[in-house]
């Protein structure tokens, strides 16, 4: 009897990894750059990377910036280029944000740091979410930096660097990711597209590009979710999958608002939210991006921007985001 069990485990296993590697492989991690020359734009960041690994110095290092434009990723291509095929043994990566707390977070680290090591001067511990840290976390953990300066080095990695603390910043080489630019995500997407031959319409790239607004994780999601049916992926395959409103639309409702028509632009800003499925910071975050290129005078930008910058302030504080973009078109629709 008991002989029945490990061997049907196991054909139950064996057959769950092949439809796994068969059919879904996630592009994000079989795309993810191994080296730093594989990185796309951060143009500025990737050769002084490059130079400390030449001359192996690593100093501590902290990359802030917006998700998905590839900081986890830097920090990985940092310790594959150093360690090589020990990179696994030399690299611990960490959340901050551990709901287990920072106590645990703090004895991995000094498990790992005293560990010994094989022949290596320091090894590598990539703390993700720093800013999830309280303060007095971030004190403790510059403590134990310092205590471990001799065969440690830290890659901090957050998304705000002004949420930590000097002493830490300063004890850091920092690097400011930048949202990709459209060039580098473009890049990325064609690559992708060819080596899994499909085919991306010119519109379907730029709609990528526009959703992604940036994040290179989004963009490529966005390609493997409209990649999906096997058809040619283009703009409305794209901005259906992508819970994304194509510019115009965003740039109707406002117009619809200013033009003092708030019922036509509430409609509006119903469909995008039921039928479109964004949420409502993904509303503001499109209209920030494209109001610029609105069809609006100078001044009714201004006021938009103004608006915008109130709304997304109380929607982060938690207020209701209907209520707050109702206000919003209400409020563009009064004015004169
Ligand atoms: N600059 C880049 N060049 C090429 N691919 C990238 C780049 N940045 C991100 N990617 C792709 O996006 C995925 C996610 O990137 P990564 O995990 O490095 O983001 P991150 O900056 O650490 O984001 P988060 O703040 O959410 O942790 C990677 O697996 C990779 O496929
Ligand atoms: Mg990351």
């Amino acid at each position: 009897m008991s002989a029945d069990e490990p061997e049907s485990a196991a054909t139950t296993e064996s057959a769950g990894e092949e439809s796994v590697a068969g059919r879904t492989e996630v592009w994000i991690e079989k795309y993810r750059p191994q080296t730093l020359a594989e990185i796309k734009g951060h143009e500025n960041i990737v050769p002084r990377l490059v130079s400390y690994v030449e001359q192996n110095d690593l100093p501590n290092l902290m990359f802030s910036g917006p998700a998905g434009t590839g900081k986890t990723t830097a920090a990985q291509a940092v310790a594959r280029e150093l360690y090589d095929d020990d990179w696994r043994d030399n690299f611990l990566e960490l959340n901050a944000s551990d709901e287990r707390g920072i106590d645990v977070v703090r004895d991995r680290i000094k498990n790992f740091a005293r560990s010994s090591f094989g022949g290596y001067n320091y090894r590598i511990i990539f703390l993700d979410e720093a800013d999830a840290l309280t303060s007095d976390a971030q004190s403790a953990l510059r403590r134990t930096m310092e205590q471990f300066s001799h065969n440690t080095r830290f890659i901090l990695s957050c998304n705000y660097s002004s949420q930590i603390i000097d002493p830490i910043q300063s004890r850091c080489a920092v690097f400011r990711f930048t949202e990709l630019s459209e060039a580098a995500i473009e890049a990325q997407v064609r690559e992708i597209a060819e080596t899994e031959d499909i085919e991306v319409t010119d519109d379907g790239v730029d709609a990528l590009v526009y959703a992604a607004a940036g994040d290179m994780r989004k963009a490529i999601n966005g390609l493997q979710a409209a990649a999906v049916m096997g058809e040619t992926v283009d703009e409305e395959g794209v901005f259906a999958i992508t819970a994304t409103a194509r510019p115009e639309e965003v740039e109707e409702m406002v117009e619809k608002a200013i033009a003092g028509d708030f019922t036509a632009a509430r409609a509006t800003l119903e469909s995008l939210l039921t039928d479109r499925g964004l949420a409502g910071g993904d509303v503001i975050d499109q209209l920030h991006r494209s109001a610029w290129e609105f069809d609006l005078d100078d001044m009714a930008t201004v006021r938009l921007l103004e608006r915008l910058g109130e709304v997304e302030f109380r929607i982060t504080e938690g207020a209701n985001e209907r209520l707050q973009l109702e206000a919003m078109l209400a409020s563009l629709a009064l004015e004169e």
